[in-house]
């Protein structure tokens, strides 16, 4: 038998693309789904970019690398070298209620934060079908890990507004959870002798305990300005303090920290910060974010803000995330690829509502 047909027969012995999916089982107990629900939005490019990410994964499996964190996947229209996403069925371990409004829900998705940089988000929704139809996008809040330090998963800090937020309010341990990432363009991780500034509003604070950890795993000097309406908006401030990052508290009602908003102690250290080296990172409601990139762009500072964009593939198919930047000009790119990391001064902040 010659050549050519010997690989012709190998060729006709593959099984389709979505069939190779199915049942496949991943090394952290998730079970991979056959076919991502995102296709069933008859995206035609979302399609497409799914089929690409299921192949990639496919090939990688089988490689099975030790560490792909920084594995680059500019085919999909990312800046920055990332991980390419994962899409699982993941357990639900644990859901701490810390108000009627937020709460911390802790998933087994290994595989994905083992690929998780800083300031990266996941696409989530509890139940397989079409209500809600799409999934929604939440920052991965910690790297969750075991007594020995190896990675058991992820978790999510969510407040409730919507559809999926409730459902994530009133999950039970040992549900399920799909769950497809990371996704996104991170944070820069600055090194020492630059100062690290996080400023969080809210909820806002999801991509800043990563953020912390990779900043404290490099020594850098770094602080949180970290706002709320009220004294129950603040949580996991401790986690924060023994990575030995230096708290600033705000509340618009004053029942913790100092009465006002984050930008007020912002502006004053600003102000102050003198000729060291300093970088900026912000997440949070948008009218902060705009008066942050301000008071950076005042100080000649840098700052990198992450945005929170409506979006509803994360994988730049369907262009519902469009956000407008400066670059020389105007123009529109989708945040779910470019972003949500965005340099602040690059934001054409009076578009964005
Ligand atoms: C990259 C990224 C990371 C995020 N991380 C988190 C996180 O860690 N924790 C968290 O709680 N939320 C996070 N969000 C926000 C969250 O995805 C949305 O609030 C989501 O819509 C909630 O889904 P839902 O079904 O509960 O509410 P929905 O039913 O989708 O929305 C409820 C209400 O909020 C409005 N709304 C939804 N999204 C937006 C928006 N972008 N701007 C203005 N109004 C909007 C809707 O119009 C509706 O009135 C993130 C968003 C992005 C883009
Ligand atoms: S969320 Fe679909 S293109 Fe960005």
């Amino acid at each position: 038998m010659g050549s050519c047909e010997r690989k012709a027969r190998r060729r006709n012995r593959r099984e389709p693309t979505d069939a190779r999916w199915e049942g496949r089982v991943d090394a952290g107990n998730e079970r991979l789904p056959p076919l991502c629900d995102l296709a069933g939005t008859r995206l035609k490019s979302a399609a497409i970019v799914i089929r690409g990410v299921r192949g990639a994964q496919d090939a990688r499996e089988r490689r099975r690398p030790t560490d792909c964190r920084r594995r680059p996947v500019a085919a999909l229209g990312y800046t920055r070298p990332v991980a390419r996403p994962v899409d699982v069925d993941a357990r639900i371990a644990a859901n701490h209620r810390l108000s009627d409004a937020y709460n911390i829900l802790e998933i087994e998705a290994p595989s994905i934060a083992r690929r998780t940089r800083p300031g990266q988000f996941v696409m989530v929704k509890r139940a397989l079908g079409c209500e809600p139809l799409l999934r929604r996008p939440f920052s991965v809040f910690e790297i969750l890990r075991d007594a020995r330090g190896a990675v058991t998963g992820l978790s999510l800090l969510s407040k409730q507004v919507g559809a999926v937020t409730r459902d994530l309010f009133r999950a039970e341990p040992g549900d399920r959870l799909r769950c497809l990432g990371p996704l996104g363009s991170p944070f820069t991780v600055v090194d020492p002798p630059t100062r690290a500034w996080m400023v969080a509003g809210g909820v806002g604070l999801a991509p800043f305990a990563t953020l912390a950890e990779a900043l404290g795993a490099r020594g850098v000097d770094s602080t949180l300005f970290y706002g709320g309406r009220s004294g129950d908006d603040l949580y996991r401030v401790p986690f924060f303090e023994r990575l030995g990052v230096r708290v600033v508290l705000t509340t618009e009602d004053g029942t913790r920290g100092e009465a006002g908003r984050v930008t007020a102690p912002l502006k004053r250290a600003l102000d102050a910060a003198g000729a060291r080296p300093l970088m900026l990172y912000a997440c949070g409601p948008t009218p902060m974010l705009r008066a942050v990139a301000e008071l950076a762009a005042d100080a000649g500072r840098r700052v990198e803000v992450s945005l929170e964009p409506v979006m509803g593939c994360g994988l730049g198919g369907c262009y519902s995330c469009v956000v407008r930047v400066l670059d020389g000009g105007a123009r529109f790119v989708r945040a779910c690829l470019e972003g949500p990391v965005f340099e602040g001064s690059r934001v054409s902040w009076a578009d964005l509502t």
